[in-house]
């Protein structure tokens, strides 16, 4: 496999309107995420991955730019930008670009033109139908929007505010690569591609995702922009199979570096149903799933790996024990996860376990999804705490509250009202808090990252699971040229005792959880959570 810089890098998630504000405006901005770089040169992380700070009438939190070519001003200026490639270059830290180009906002140029009239040299940048079809917008309704001049309707698989863009058409596809051209020659690190599953489709076919033409536009946008660029592409595909992943990641067709697969973020609803209806996680088929994508991408392709990101709910809260064992649970979180084979994502906040915030009302929420979704099925009929019930477990609030910075009112996120309310939770969970203390989470991630730029083991060895079907115990191998490392985690809140080898030898731990000197795999016993990593050859 030939080597990349981003096989051992690890990316650390931005969402700007929540990391830190610098104005006292309540909305964080640029120059906020340049005076926290030293903090994420001392986690060691070495790539940003910034969600849009793009201009933006925000009926989607910015994933609906009418501007690709301008910054937010609730974000700063394209000096702030170009000002923070800079000071993040000089940590060795590179900023990867949200590129959001299934759709645009319906305040973009384009889009205002296209609405002009049926023979507006713009009218065809859209998807426009005489008669809509059945197809389903993710933010709830029908995906076709009535246009009462034109009469037409316009296609969006997003909000009514997101219409998405004609990938057919070839000037379409000629403005978005001159568009990443134009960032790529600011010297970004790469893009994350919003929904890019989604370019190919063929609405009057009922083709959503995977359409006949997504490898085709990929191999094209390969070749006119991303191919000139020694960069990290991840492309967000939340009905990526294996086999698909191999096709975006194979290095010789020439697409992308890796993928957002989904397939573990779907375990806890009820399958083929929306997000929102739940269903408790088997555990057992969590690391069966991950275990699958280690080994389907074991040879040709690459994974990405997370528990978190904007759209996810905090995975403290989500599958771990956010009270008494919130520590150790999202230290499980991180060991298991780092230890794999694939390139780590950590969404802010997550390195030191920020937990979930629920609402008792839905006047609390921000989120278009979560609004949608609530008017629709309290139409429908459903009980209002169910449909709470759905959005504490499943919003995307939850992951959108300021970072947690002090103990401070807002937490040192803003000096001003934030646009989404602080956790209370803050004065205990912090920064602050967890850099006073060595044992905190955020040491832990610090050690794993670390862990992964001196090891090569992490980066290229082979993977196996252990204990296939044992309900709790989340074990496995990663082992490259005679050296080989067991992981072990107690997935659970008993203590496990438990045998993983005949004879009894003492491994110092590499990174674990609770202390303890030494660990005799003979004879195991784990406390709740328990997660170890030992070399043992
Ligand atoms: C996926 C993004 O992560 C999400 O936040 C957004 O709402 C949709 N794509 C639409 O752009």
């Amino acid at each position: 496999m030939e080597k990349k810089w981003w096989h051992q890098s690890v990316v650390y998630q931005i969402y700007p309107r929540s990391f830190q504000d610098s104005n006292g405006d309540g909305i964080g901005d640029i120059p906020g995420i340049i005076s926290r770089l030293d903090y994420l040169e001392q986690l060691g992380i070495e790539v940003i991955w910034l969600s849009p700070v793009y201009q933006s009438p925000n009926d989607d939190n910015g994933y609906d730019i009418s501007d690709y070519y301008a910054i937010h001003p609730d974000f700063g200026t394209m000096e702030d930008l170009e000002q923070l490639i800079e000071e993040a270059k000089r940590r060795n830290i590179r900023i990867v670009m949200d590129l959001v180009v299934n759709h645009t906002s319906d305040e973009h140029p384009w889009f205002v033109e296209a609405k002009k009239s049926k023979d507006n040299p713009y009218r065809d940048f859209y998807i426009w139908r005489d008669e809509p079809n059945d197809i389903t917008s993710f933010f709830s309704g029908s995906a076709w929007e009535y246009d009462e001049q034109t009469e037409q309707f316009y296609f969006h698989l997003f909000s009514k505010k997101q219409p998405d863009l004609n990938w057919e058409n070839e000037t379409v596809r000629q403005e978005i690569w001159k568009m990443m051209n134009f960032w790529l020659e600011k010297g970004i690190g790469g893009f994350r591609m919003d929904v890019i599953e989604l370019i190919g489709k063929e609405p009057d076919k009922g083709i959503i995702g995977n359409g006949p033409n997504l490898h085709p536009y990929l191999q094209e946008m390969y070749r006119e922009t991303l191919g000139n660029y020694d960069i990290l592409t991840v492309g967000e595909t939340g009905g990526a199979t294996p086999e698909f992943a191999k096709l975006y990641t194979d290095p010789e067709r020439k697409e992308l570096s890796m993928i957002f697969q989904m397939e573990h973020m779907g375990l806890d609803q009820q399958p083929n149903e929306e997000k929102w209806n739940l269903k408790p996680l088997d555990k057992v088929e969590l690391k069966q799933n991950l275990s699958k994508w280690q080994e389907e991408l074991s040879e040709v392709g690459w994974n990405s790996l997370f528990w978190n990101n904007h759209d996810q709910p905090r995975i403290v809260s989500r599958w771990g024990n956010d009270q008494e064992y919130r520590v150790e649970s999202a230290k499980m979180f991180a060991i298991l996860l780092h230890l794999m084979k694939g390139t780590p994502y950590i969404y802010q906040g997550e390195e030191i376990g920020m937990t979930n915030y629920p609402i008792s009302d839905i006047d609390e929420a921000d989120d278009i999804e979560t609004i949608n979704m609530y008017r629709e099925r309290m139409e429908q009929g459903y009980a209002k705490e169910d449909i709470l019930e759905s959005i504490n477990t499943k919003g995307r609030d939850n992951a959108r509250r300021p970072m947690q910075w002090d103990e401070r009112s807002e937490a040192g996120f803003t000096t001003g009202t934030p646009w989404i309310s602080v956790h209370p939770n803050h004065q205990e969970i912090n920064v602050k808090n967890d850099l006073a203390n060595p044992d905190s989470i955020f040491y832990c991630y610090q050690k794993l990252v670390q862990l992964r730029k001196e090891n090569p083991v992490l980066i290229y060895g082979t993977y196996q699971l252990l204990r296939e079907e044992d309900p709790t115990i989340f074990a496995y191998l990663r082992e490259y040229e005679g050296e080989k490392w067991l992981v072990c985690a107690n997935f659970s809140e008993e203590t496990r005792t438990l045998s993983l080898a005949e004879n009894p030898t003492d491994y110092e731990p590499i990174v674990q959880n609770y202390e303890r000197d030494s660990y005799d795999l003979s004879a195991l016993e784990l406390a709740p959570y328990e997660t170890f990593a030992v070399k043992i050859e």
